[in-house]
């Protein structure tokens, strides 16, 4: 089975990058899953409830999110209700949505887990490792295709999380530094791998912020308004993955970029 997964989605550049490219991409890699990361959907922070059906409607199975995924507080009123959102795996079970959810195709199942790193990010949230592991063992009763979108700030961290979770998992994919790693590959015992997809949204901004204020921010020291450019050019990131449906066992892992210095071929 072929699963498609699309990097952090930033503002309204990057919902239109992927209302535009979602259709062609299917067409060119007929995906059985699409996988968004929707963490800063929302005018770079968050997603609400709004943008999470848009991301359905266009074709996508299952939303994961990040360290940003309370940011707008939409997300408290519609979380617990939104069958295909998941969110980081690694908060304590008072907290609302879940960071595991199994989607099917045909009558294969799959299971879609968040988990979010510690290392320079928030540091009081759980152990994701230890969650990693809990949460496979209980996944494994019921499929062997499980996909781990890791979003995480340490590339070290991704890493560690790739080879700990080899063999176990089809892939770990990182998400949220926003600048996609050539790094693709499929680990010895089988999980494919990518230290970060990358992000679709702004192509000539600061990891998808508008630049002048960021580069400000480091010549002065000084606080700023982080905000999405509101035209300009875009990217897409994304990473196609065909996985063997019996073993879960990843076959091949290839990196999809689509920005003007790498046009877009169906
Ligand atoms: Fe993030």
């Amino acid at each position: 089975m072929k699963l498609l997964f699309i990097g952090d989605v930033v503002g309204s550049p990057g919902r239109d990058m992927l209302k535009e490219y979602l259709p062609r991409l299917k067409e060119k890699y007929r995906p059985h899953i699409t996988v968004v990361n929707g963490e800063n959907s929302a005018g770079g922070r968050g997603i609400t409830e709004k943008i999470y059906k848009e991301f359905l409607e266009w074709g996508a199975q299952a939303v994961t999110l990040g360290n940003h995924a309370w940011d707008n507080r939409d997300i408290f009123e519609f979380i617990d209700q939104a069958k295909y959102l998941i969110r980081p795996a690694n908060f304590p079970d008072s907290v609302p949505g879940e960071g595991m959810k199994f989607i099917k195709y045909n009558q294969i199942e799959i299971a879609i887990i968040n988990l979010q790193g510690r290392t320079f990010m928030a540091a009081n949230i759980d152990d994701p490792f230890q969650k990693a592991a809990e949460l496979v063992d209980e996944a494994r009763k019921r499929t062997p295709i499980i996909f781990v979108d890791f979003h995480a700030e340490v590339t070290s961290e991704k890493q560690a999380m790739g080879w700990y979770l080899d063999g176990k998992v089809s892939a770990v994919i990182g998400t949220h530094t926003h600048v996609q790693t050539s790094d693709n590959r499929i680990l010895p015992n089988g999980t494919a791998y990518l230290s970060d997809v990358g992000m679709t949204g702004p192509y000539d901004g600061i990891l998808g912020i508008e630049k002048d204020p960021i580069i400000y921010r480091f010549l002065t020291g000084l606080p700023v308004r982080h905000e999405v450019p509101k035209s300009g050019r875009n990217l897409l990131s994304a990473v196609i993955m065909d996985i063997d449906e019996k073993t879960g066992i990843a076959k091949k892992i290839d990196r999809i970029l689509i920005n003007e210095d790498h046009p877009f071929f169906s």
